[in-house]
């Protein structure tokens, strides 16, 4: 195969000088005072990431430049953004929130998502992120196994929590965010009534009546600080949960990965229902200091080269199905914008295929560099970095602090370009800290003193590491992490369907599409109306983005003798490969 490799220039402003040398010395000892942020030696994530700025210049620098679906626009320097996030810590005190309890949000991308997270952290509460997509099973799965005690959602969202909550035990409180109210509450104007919603409270009427003095939780640095849920092959899914110390890590990486200086204005396009919207959309890159570009609409290859003209964002993040979208939209729109304001690219979550890279070069004289993590890692661990080269379609090379290889079965290295499992040595900073309710799943993640990506890949001898495939049936569909058994309990769940097996189909676009195989109940047709039904019914239910895009009926799917649906056999049937050893099957 080919590589391209795409040669840097040596560039004396990048934070990264050289990569191999900063690699070799690396001590993350060095940087464990800036965490320790109080006397006591103790620590706060979102006060490193908000109120650390007010001893500094950056107090009245934006923090958050916030651009609505309808074209609203707001700013939040960071003196607003602490005093927001303080207020609403003592909202959530006053409402009784204690260290510990579980506070979820569930909003689109509005500017109270991002101050409630933190004003969850500064209390020692843990918060956690939800999809604005996800239906009622996927919200009652999170929010029950969490035991939420407040939700924190918004009006045109209720109507999804409200089906669910007679299954919610343990949740006491719900927070609805009266937008309406946002710029009367910001003008210290009188708050207009909002209309009664079952014994929801309204999020303005809290705040005016909480004080902005906040005495910030001293926290342990290996305390809770939030959580998100994400899938694996079986089961529902879990509950990965995060330390306050993480911000360590997010914040070096954002600084040397994504190349982060003070005065940039920095865009990642990332929702904060996944880890990427809240390592580098709050803490990592908020706790350098950057001005954050935040846009609640959909994506729009027009809209999107607007706002980075109009921000002049200088690092932009974003994602692999997104690029590949932009590819397809044309250069010549790229060229109807002016878009030098731009310095730096990176991109996450997926595969990311040479030419999207060198596509970067050609719209926007800059390379997309790629970087590879998981929820579970807690920020990037494996990245192309500034001031060194590329070789297009690789992951890149480990992040400072992190020790990755290949391996076989036995945990022992592997060899340059053998294929074998990505694994990581446990210790950094923003690795994950337990799966909620689940120790022996967290476990499982951990042997021969590695710790397990589920991921299968190879380094070159240049030490570049390449993105083989999951080792799993996990689906990665547009960037969204996918657990087939989620999808599949949900079309079990349509009146018409008896069976289900769920797989990821590859796709030149989204890298991955959902395909179920489903089987019908007796007598009825399989239709194309059917088809739409199945599709929608899964959006409702479970999430926007996880519904299959081609459903497939059959008569039977191939199952162990135990009775379990084999998705390997699916796969492999579906795109043509070899089907492997049968010897466990029912007949099929
Ligand atoms: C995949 C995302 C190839 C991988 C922050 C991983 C990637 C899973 C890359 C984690 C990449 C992420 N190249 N594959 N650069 N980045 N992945 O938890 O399979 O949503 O295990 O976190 O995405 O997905 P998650």
């Amino acid at each position: 195969m080919k590589v391209n490799i795409i040669k840097k220039k040596f560039n004396p402003k990048a934070n990264l000088k050289d990569y191999e040398k900063e690699y070799k010395d690396f001590d993350i000892n060095l940087f464990k005072a800036e965490i320790k942020c109080f006397p006591d030696g103790k620590t706060n994530a979102a006060y490193l990431a908000t109120d650390i700025h007010l001893k500094g210049p950056n107090k009245n620098k934006i923090a958050l430049y916030w651009e609505g679906e309808n074209g609203q626009e707001l700013k939040y320097s960071f003196l607003e953004l602490s005093e927001a996030s303080s207020k609403t810590g003592n909202l959530l005190k006053n409402i009784g929130v204690e260290k510990g309890d579980r506070v979820f949000i569930f909003l689109p991308r509005i500017p109270e998502l991002f101050i409630s997270f933190l004003g969850i952290l500064k209390i020692g509460a843990i918060a956690g992120t939800l999809f604005a997509a996800f239906g009622p099973q996927a919200l009652e799965d999170r929010l029950k196994n969490s035991g939420a005690k407040v939700l924190i959602t918004h009006p045109d969202f209720y109507s999804r929590v409200k089906k669910i909550l007679p299954q919610l035990k343990n949740l006491e409180k719900i927070i609805l965010i009266d937008e309406k109210n946002r710029v009367n509450f910001l003008e210290e104007k009188n708050l207009e009534k909002s209309p009664k919603i079952d014994n929801c409270q309204f999020y303005y009427s809290l705040m005016e009546k909480a004080s902005s003095k906040l005495k910030v939780s001293h926290m342990n640095l290996t305390d809770p600080a939030f959580m998100l849920y994400t899938s694996g092959t079986t089961g529902k899914p879990k509950g990965v949960v995060h330390h306050h110390q993480a911000i360590l890590h997010e914040k070096i990486s954002a600084k040397y990965v994504l190349d982060i200086k003070d005065n940039d204005v920095y865009w990642c396009t990332a929702d904060p229902g996944w880890v990427t919207g809240i390592a580098y959309e709050i803490l990592g890159t908020w706790a350098l200091g950057a001005s954050t570009l935040v846009y609640q609409g959909r994506f729009n290859p027009e809209k999107w080269y607007s706002l980075i003209e109009e921000y002049k964002v200088n690092v932009w993040y974003t994602a692999p199905t997104a690029i590949r979208m932009l590819a397809a939209s044309g250069l010549d729109l790229v060229k109807k914008f002016d878009l030098t304001s731009l310095r730096h690219l990176a991109s996450v979550g997926e595969p990311l295929n040479p030419e999207s890279v060198l596509w970067g070069i050609k719209a926007f004289n800059l390379p997309f560099h790629d970087n590879y993590w998981q929820t579970e890692t807690g920020g990037i661990v494996i990245a192309n970095y500034p001031n060194l080269d590329i070789k297009a379609g690789s992951m890149g090379k480990p992040m400072l602090g992190i020790k990755a290889a290949i391996v076989d079965k036995k945990g022992k290295k592997l060899k340059p370009n053998k294929e074998g499992a990505l694994v990581l040595k446990p210790g950094w900073s923003s690795m994950m800290k337990k799966i909620w309710r689940r120790p022996e799943k967290y476990q499982s993640y951990f042997k021969n003193n590695w710790y397990i990506t589920g991921d299968r890949a190879y380094k070159d001898k240049d030490n570049y590491f390449w993105f083989v495939g999951r080792a799993d049936d996990v689906i990665k569909t547009a960037g969204e992490r996918v657990g087939p058994f989620e999808v599949e309990s949900a079309l079990v769940s349509h009146p018409k369907i008896i069976e289900a097996g769920v797989i990821g189909k590859p796709d030149k676009m989204r890298g991955e599409i959902i395909k179920a195989f489903v089987t019908l109940k007796k007598g009825v047709k399989p239709t194309k109306t059917l088809v739409e039904d199945i599709k929608n019914y899964v959006k409702k239910h479970l999430a926007g983005h996880a519904y299959p895009r081609e459903i497939e009926f059959r008569d039977k799917l191939p199952k162990t003798r135990s009775g379990k649906i084999v998705r390997r056999l699916l796969k492999a049937q579906e795109l043509g490969l070899p089907i492997g050893d049968t010897s466990t099957l029912e007949d099929y």
